[in-house]
């Protein structure tokens, strides 16, 4: 049994090694073809040089199989980053390597190579693979210039900036422009939902699905917003939105046009402000002359008719003084008065005024409550111009109050060397579209009224380098807010 079994193994172990010499023999064949018909360049080396090179390597290097053996392949390397010498050390110690170079070839071509190096790889030589990607390093390389110039564009931007995802809507940037211009850090709006970021904002939930509704089914969107901000201050926003301008990206721009409105808002006033003031000019001219006659000999005539028909006599030259005051309201407008300016106590200009509207204010069962600080200090002024301003504004409060009611007046100083001035009643109220209008000439909603009084307001604090803030609530009241500087560039 035991002799058996010994020849059996020895018979098998026969076939079991024409097997294998067969296997390597396949083997042999398979390699062969893998390294002849390769896509991928291989080369075999050693310390002389190259040994063996298919021929996708040739190519590659663009270079015969006599040229390449013997050569070293890092005499075809353009190292500019010492990132050739990071490679060799590498391979020294791992034994391997897998990386990028950029190589110059004989005919002067430069190609990026993708290889794979490994020491002692076959028979004792070294192998390295090598892969031409100079294709995909190049569209690498203009997608990243492409990225860095939209980065410039993006960053240096006048226009606020905020992209954000398609698909959740979460905002991933916003430029140093879009964030200045709303008056937060952007920290506050990346990670949030457009819309939450878009109310929390103060724009209303109604507004933002309006245009975010156009934009998603145009693919775009552009108009006009407007909101508070955080400090209050009210900003008119033009923007665009686009549709996927990057991958799954959208993008918003808008710009601050809140100047841009005002400023057109003054043109479309001073033009029709500098029309009446010609205007003005011109009618005053032409009757005040005619009136110096009238009045001139109305008062010769007193003597004779005054007993006998005092009546009209009175009427005649209250009416010819009442012209006379109109004429002066409208040269005011064209052209500066005589004005002479002084310091003064802001508060006993105020006392004064609402003492000389007493009378009437009780006649109209109003109220007037002053509520003034101490210690305001002496203003430069033109104190007459301040009391018709005074007068123009509380005449309008009583004028809104048919029923009687409260003005509360106020006189405060501000941080910024600045006076504040309110006047408030609780009259009807304008509306957003009325409020608009003040200070136009001859804008007025009563059947009385010349519509002079707010324009030439208007005017008056504006030579005392000061503002006019108008706030009202339609049912509510007005506020009239006056600031004006303590030091003014008239002072000098
Ligand atoms: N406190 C207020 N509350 C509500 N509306 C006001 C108030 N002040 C002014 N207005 C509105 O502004 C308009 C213009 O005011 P403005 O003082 O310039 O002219 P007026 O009062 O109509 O005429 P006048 O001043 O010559 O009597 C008024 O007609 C009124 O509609
Ligand atoms: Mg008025």
């Amino acid at each position: 049994m035991k002799e058996r079994r010994f020849f059996d193994e020895d018979e098998q172990s026969v076939a079991e090694k024409s097997s294998i010499r067969e296997l390597e023999k396949k083997n042999a064949e398979l390699y062969k073809d893998l390294f002849i018909e390769a896509i991928d360049g291989i080369v075999f080396w050693n310390d002389e040089g190259v040994i063996d090179a298919n021929e996708s390597a040739c190519k590659i290097f663009e270079s015969s199989i006599e040229d390449l053996k013997g050569r070293r392949i890092f005499e075809f390397v353009i190292d500019h980053d010492g990132r050739y010498d990071k490679v060799v050390k590498t391979l020294r110690t791992e034994g391997s390597v897998r990386d990028e170079l950029l190589y110059i070839m004989p005919n002067g071509q430069k190609k990026y190579l993708e290889f794979t190096s490994k020491l002692n790889a076959v028979d004792g030589n070294h192998m390295t693979i090598f892969r031409n990607v100079t294709e995909r390093y190049e569209m690498e390389q203009q997608l990243r210039e492409r990225e860095n110039k939209f980065r410039n564009v993006f960053e240096g931007a006048l226009e606020g900036f905020i992209l954000w995802r398609d698909d959740n809507e979460e905002i991933v940037d916003v430029n140093p422009s879009a964030a200045k211009m709303l008056d937060v850090i952007k920290e506050d709006l990346v990670g949030q939902s457009f819309l939450s970021a878009l109310e929390n904002l103060g724009v209303t939930k109604e507004k933002a699905d309006e245009y975010l509704d156009t934009f998603k089914r145009a693919g775009q969107s552009e108009g006009a917003i407007s909101f508070s901000l955080k400090s209050g201050v009210k900003k008119h926003f033009e923007f665009s939105m686009k549709h996927n301008v990057f991958s799954d990206l959208n993008l918003i721009t808008f710009k601050d046009i809140t100047e841009k409105l005002q400023l057109e808002e003054e043109l479309r006033k001073s033009d029709t402000l500098n029309v009446i003031g010609e205007l003005a000019a011109g009618i005053a001219h032409e009757i005040r002359n005619p009136m110096t006659a009238l009045k001139g000999f109305i008062q010769l005539l007193e003597p004779t008719i005054k007993d006998k028909h005092s009546l009209y006599y009175d009427v005649i030259i209250n009416e010819l003084n009442r012209i006379d005051s109109i004429i002066n309201e409208f040269l005011i407008l064209a052209k500066p008065q005589a004005v002479q300016y002084s310091e003064r106590d802001i508060v006993q200009i105020m006392r004064e005024t609402v003492d000389l509207l007493g009378a009437q204010a009780v006649l109209h069962n109003i109220q007037i409550c002053m509520d003034y600080e101490y210690n305001i200090p002496n203003l430069f002024c033109e104190p007459n111009q301040l009391k018709k301003v005074f007068i123009n504004l509380i005449k309008n409060a009583i004028e809104v109050m048919p029923e009687g009611g409260k003005i509360t007046i106020s006189i405060n100083q501000l941080k910024g060397e600045k006076i504040h001035i309110s006047i408030k009643d609780e009259g009807f109220g304008m509306t957003p579209e009325k409020l608009q209008k003040l200070g136009e000439p001859f804008y007025t909603t009563k059947e009385k009224g010349t519509g002079l009084g707010l324009m030439v307001s208007f005017r008056i604090i504006a030579e005392h380098q000061g503002v006019i803030e108008v706030e009202s609530e339609e049912g509510l009241g007005t506020i009239f807010h006056i600031y004006l500087p303590l030091q003014q560039g008239g002072k000098d």
